[in-house]
């Protein structure tokens, strides 16, 4: 077998990690959902599930996968022991390769309505306004041609591979995202209203603080870090064994919540400012729309509304969100592929076409049944199979594979491992802390 790919470099990895955890889940969840809960008491117990849950899953992840350096299938089969737990694993690791596909058969929809929406205000300054129309408005026809768009992009960055494909472009395509959303923020900021906005988004209401909003953080939490489904696994999996983990993965963690927190700066303050443009932002029962009709008509109206400057700001806002779906759109596509390259022999390209080909016929069939499938497909993949298989990687990490194994791993990026505050409390929190927490908080949402 030729030898396996490597991230060419630290910054690439982290590029490549970032994106995968910084899309649509930023930029769109997380300040939709802090709008929902009550502002910046939603972002406080956020940012603590980040840091003392989501980071230690992930790291979970980035452990096995550089350990095993396989695909979720071979690397859980791999360090489990006895044919039990070898069925176990290889189990775990084969819902995990689905469920990835199938947040990808839905993300992709929605992503191609970013690109739709992008087009669309480049062919507004145009001035084609038929183009234009069709666009932007939601039909199966529009529809389809976006999901196929957007699946092609995402297939021909993972076919080029781990270094020339999903690192060289989330190189390129990571800073052109910082730029606009800063930029972005910029202007948001200067209108009148945003500091309505800011207030709400910073500083916080105690009493909003409650069971709900803490399931809801933690399922932000695992969906922004992309957890749970073999992505930073298999990404883990393409590391230099030089690397420190835990540093880079807290690296990968606090760029994840600072994007976050950026987008929140854009979003929240545009949602007032979109009031003071007389654009209904509340609905019927006084609650602010938050859902999909925020991105796509409370926003567009706000564009339309502020005259010349309105379209390329469209503009902008599309383009931020259509890269930041392709940057994790490729990381879920390459869990499937690695699975079907490193267990069939079968070559990148072919792989990547064969699983691509599958999860499209998959994505077809949820756009063209929208109302009956799309709701459903989002929960059972985020709000049920994320966190039952978060809870399995912790799990594995802590129950089924060797700590001197797991300790071995961890020293080859730092060799003072054993001396160090991670290896103190991370493998005990990762073996009893997390599951609790993460099986407690689920079967909160199941039954509540
Ligand atoms: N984390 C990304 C976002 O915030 C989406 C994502 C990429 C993802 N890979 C994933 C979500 C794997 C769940 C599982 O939009």
């Amino acid at each position: 077998m030729a030898s396996r790919e490597q991230f060419s470099s630290r910054t690439g990895f982290l590029m490549a990690a970032a994106g995968s955890a910084i899309g649509l889940g930023n930029v769109w969840g997380f300040p939709t959902q802090t709008a929902e809960h009550g502002g910046a008491a939603f972002v406080l117990v956020y940012l603590a599930l980040a840091f003392c849950l989501a980071y230690p899953v992930l790291m979970a992840e980035l452990v096995i996968g550089r350990h095993a350096r396989a695909n979720a299938f071979g690397a859980l089969r791999g360090i489990a022991r006895g044919v039990v737990g070898r069925r176990l694993g290889a189990a775990v690791g084969l819902y995990a390769v689905l469920i990835s596909s199938l947040i990808l058969s839905f993300y992709a929809i929605v992503a191609g309505w970013m690109l739709a929406f992008m087009l669309g205000a480049a062919a507004d300054m145009a001035g084609l306004t038929g183009l234009s129309d069709w666009l932007q408005r939601f039909g199966p026809g529009r529809n389809v041609v976006f999901l196929l768009v957007f699946m092609g992009l995402t297939m021909a960055i993972v076919a080029r591979g781990v270094s020339s494909g999903i690192e060289r472009w989330s190189t390129r395509l990571m800073p052109a995202l910082l730029v606009i959303l800063v930029l972005l923020i910029g202007y948001v900021l200067s209108r009148g209203g945003a500091v309505e906005g800011l207030k709400v988004y910073l500083l916080p209401d105690f009493s909003r603080i409650g069971p709900g909003l803490v399931l809801n953080a933690m399922g932000q939490a695992f969906f922004s870090l992309s957890l749970g489904v073999g992505t930073m696994l298999i990404y883990g999996s393409y590391l230099s064994e030089r690397e420190n983990l835990p540093g880079i993965g807290a690296a990968v963690t606090l760029f994840d919540v600072s994007v976050a927190f950026l987008a929140g700066l854009l979003i929240i303050p545009a949602i007032y400012v979109a009031q003071r443009y007389g654009v209904t932002t509340v609905d019927a029962s006084g609650a602010l729309i938050a859902g999909p009709d925020l991105i796509f008509q409370v926003l567009p109206v706000l564009f339309d509304s502020m005259g010349g400057v309105g379209v390329p700001v469209a503009f902008a806002f599309f383009l931020l969100m259509s890269i930041a779906s392709l940057t994790s759109s490729i990381s879920m596509l390459e869990v499937p592929v690695a699975l079907a390259a490193e267990e069939t022999g079968a070559s990148r390209g072919r792989a990547t076409l064969g699983t691509g080909a599958l999860i499209f016929a998959v994505s077809l069939g949820i756009v063209l049944n929208f109302e009956a499938l799309f709701n459903g497909v989002v929960a059972f993949t985020t709000v049920y199979s994320q966190p039952l298989l978060g809870i399995m990687f912790c799990i594995f990490v802590g129950w089924i594979w060797h700590r001197n194994a797991l300790l071995q791993e961890l020293r080859r990026g730092q060799p003072d491992m054993a001396g160090t505050w991670f290896w103190r409390v991370w493998p005990f929190y990762v073996k009893f802390f997390c599951p609790v927490l993460i099986l407690g908080t689920f079967l909160q949402s199941v039954v509540g």
